[in-house]
């Protein structure tokens, strides 16, 4: 074989590592960690042109293209074009959250008598799985049947303060229904607790496209759980009835959120958990958030007992994120399906322990429409 030969073989051997295909789903290379490991981008595509990204780091979902009512697709979810703005690090934009999604006070739990320190990453307590959560590490990904993609991490004994070796599965379905189907698998060799979630920051007009004070949502919960100063969990389950918390009939995010109600002062918004009124333990109906201008309406189903809804309080304008945009307060909002924050510390909250032989297992369901 001569030099002129083996050109046309090794483009096409770089085609294959940087944008290899496997079961139609396409993957090309997103960058390098510091310490210099790969990073993979996967894109699950549906057969209406709906779209998700997905990064081996953290699991997050950087991009998610859903149509508006004329049809034409639109970004709906905050992040970054390069990998590089992973690193800052955002907010947990679209990541998955673990060991422990939410806080736990004072960055500690007892279980089984043992004592357990945690990372202290918010004030004195811990926030989404402490310094180097779920979010910030490298997971192992394998295309799925149909438009799907396992992730799977095991997260070390020990790390970030938990116990137990958790063996976590994570896998994203893009089904043709329009649903981006999370499912959440984990298995541990010691007492342990967990909560995962996935922290995507949605905007139905199209990331970057102003605030989300106008879209209308429905929380099927009748109660939430009051917090502290620190965010944490008083312990009490309060009725939603007559507060600016009651999103049983659908209102705008933005018609109450400047109440001077206690809650809302101390969140600096919406950053509470909602305990959803639930029957079974299937998939049920927690939310629906409509977009009057676009029409796209997205519905999240869940096995979870209880959501996060938070109004991006924080965001303040720093972040430039995808197309140079600029990300200011309230310009995005989360729906982290969960259990209830600090519930290693409220043993009257449904558990989070998992135990050697039992499986961990969640799903949710972000489905998206038209009104
Ligand atoms: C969660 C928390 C918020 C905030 C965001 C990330 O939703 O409840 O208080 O920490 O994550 O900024």
């Amino acid at each position: 074989m001569n030099a002129r030969n083996l050109i046309p073989l090794l483009a096409a051997s770089t085609i294959m590592t940087t944008n290899c295909s496997s079961n139609n789903v396409a993957s090309r290379e997103f960058g390098k960690t510091p310490s210099g490991e790969t990073v993979e981008l996967y894109t699950l595509k549906n057969a209406k042109g709906v779209e998700a990204a997905i990064s081996t780091y953290g699991g997050v979902v950087v991009s998610l293209k859903v149509p508006d009512r004329a049809g034409a697709l639109g970004d709906i979810v905050l992040g970054f074009d390069d990998f590089k703005g992973y690193l800052i690090p955002p907010p947990y934009f679209g990541a998955i959250v673990g060991r422990y999604g939410n806080r736990i006070a004072h960055a500690q739990f007892t279980l089984d008598g043992v004592d357990y320190k945690l990372a202290k990453n918010d004030g004195d307590n811990t926030l989404h799985g402490g310094k180097r959560g779920f979010d910030k590490v490298l997971w192992k990904a394998k295309p799925g049947p149909g438009q799907s993609l396992e992730l799977t991490y095991l997260s070390k004994d020990g790390e970030e303060g938990y116990p137990g070796n958790l063996s976590v599965t994570v896998v994203y379905t893009l089904t043709d229904d329009n649903e981006l189907k999370i499912d959440y698998t984990a298995t541990t060799d010691k007492d342990t607790v967990l909560n995962l979630t996935n922290h995507s920051y949605f905007n139905l007009a199209g990331q970057g496209e102003g605030d989300i004070l106008g879209h209308e949502l429905t929380l099927n919960a009748d109660r939430y759980t009051p917090v502290d100063k620190g965010l944490i969990p008083t312990g009490e389950l309060r009725s939603v009835e007559g507060t600016p918390f009651d999103f049983r009939q659908p209102h705008a995010i933005g018609e109450r959120i400047g109440s001077n109600d206690e809650q809302m002062v101390l969140g600096g918004g919406y950053d509470h958990n909602f305990v959803l009124n639930r029957s079974g333990d299937g998939l049920s109906l927690a939310a629906k958030v409509t977009a009057a201008k676009s029409g796209r309406v997205l519905e999240v189903l869940t096995t979870e007992p209880a959501i996060q809804f938070y109004t991006g309080n924080f965001l303040d304008g720093t972040i430039h994120g995808k197309g140079g945009k600029v990300y200011g307060l309230r310009s995005a909002f989360c729906l982290e399906t969960q259990h209830y924050p600090d519930s290693p510390n409220h043993p009257a909250f449904p558990s989070t322990e998992l135990k050697p032989g039992q499986t961990y297992h969640t799903t949710t369901v972000f489905r998206f429409s038209q009104s």
